[in-house]
């Protein structure tokens, strides 16, 4: 998309002038740099998996730049130095040197490097194992302590405690999914009927993006999700309180009443409550989230009611049908029980 555009700004910075073209194509790599920071890039590396994977780039691309420094010095030096014909023997030093020997020197280095780091890429974790699973266009997310029975059951969010390495399993319900932090680690398929594993150690706290990376429909590019990376002690807090029912999950109230006679309870679990449906998210903290439907809406009322109104509106293809019938104050009190549970 990007050098599509810029392909077009340079094409017609051409015709006012080579000076306004040389600013686009010196502002090109500057703007592409701008992208590199942030929460949602690999070369802003908050986990050791990811800095890893960030050094192999690194190598890679000083062996890619290397290599084709030394290609156009090649091609410039037989096209404008040296134009004759070149006597045999040097020729055939040439094919044999650059064509075989080089290649095949640089590749082993290049392929044997990156075998190197693989293990470490595929190391087991260290006692938290957390269930990842694709669906259109949501995550279900099931944490197992070590020793637990039952998994404690999430959706859209992934928290991990920072210095410890945690086991994903990535699975799909239906169609091909990948799981991606790009500062965390690299990205894995999700298969429906293959259980695939992989395992992150976050250095750093702070909130990350992650991002379904397989076409998957619809509404691929809508299904994110945050990672929340949490000290040690506080993700336990954290995780002791999803175990258990929220607080307002049995309080009486206007929207709790209109979750049930709405039948929201048939598709949402929220615990400590009736409602013990699988076929959607489970909601039970869902009031304490950073996102909603998947990294599509911030978490606040009004995202809420426009979630619950129409949420085809926001996700094309979701199932979650919409209740436009309900009133503006029917839809605010709804949002509010919702968000409530913390
Ligand atoms: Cu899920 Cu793309």
């Amino acid at each position: 998309m990007t050098t599509t555009s810029s392909a077009y700004s340079i094409a017609a910075g051409w015709r006012r002038g080579p000076r306004r073209v040389l600013r686009l194509v010196l502002a090109g790599p500057f703007l592409t740099l701008m992208g590199c920071s942030g929460r949602q890039s690999i070369l802003d590396p908050a986990g050791s998996d990811a800095s890893q994977l960030l050094q192999l780039f690194w190598v890679m691309l000083t062996g890619a730049v290397i290599i084709w420094l030394a290609v156009i010095g090649l091609y410039l030096f037989v096209t404008q130095l040296r134009t004759g014909p070149m006597p045999r023997p040097a020729a055939e030093t040439v094919i044999i040197g650059g064509g075989i020997l080089l290649p095949l020197v640089v590749l082993i280095a290049l392929v044997s490097y990156g075998l190197n780091i693989m293990p470490e890429q595929r190391a087991p974790g260290d006692g938290l194992k957390v269930r990842v699973i694709g669906e259109r266009w949501w995550w279900r997310v099931e944490y197992l302590p070590p020793g637990a029975e039952t998994p404690i059951v999430s959706a859209n969010e992934l928290r991990l405690p920072v210095g410890q390495r945690t086991e994903i399993e990535l699975e799909a319900a239906k169609v091909i999914h990948a799981f991606w932090v790009p500062a965390l680690g690299g990205k894995t398929d999700m298969i429906p009927g293959q259980l695939n594993r992989m395992s992150l150690e976050p250095t750093r706290v702070g909130t990350f993006r992650g991002q379904c990376t397989e076409f998957c429909g619809l509404s691929h590019a809508l299904m994110a999700f945050e990672a929340v990376v949490m000290p040690e002690q506080e993700f336990a807090g954290w995780l002791a309180r999803q175990a258990e029912p929220a607080a307002a999950a049995g309080v009486a109230d206007p929207g709790r009443e209109l979750f049930f006679a709405e039948g929201c309870g048939a598709c949402h679990t929220v615990m400590g409550t009736a409602a013990v449906g699988a076929v959607g998210p489970d909601l039970s903290h869902v009031g304490s989230r950073v996102s909603l439907a998947a990294a599509a809406l911030p978490m606040n009322r009004e995202a809420l009611v426009r979630w619950i109104r129409d949420a085809k509106a926001v996700k094309p293809g979701a199932e979650m049908p919409a209740y436009d019938h309900l009133s503006e104050s029917e839809l605010q009190a709804l949002a509010g029980w919702l968000e409530s549970l913390q």
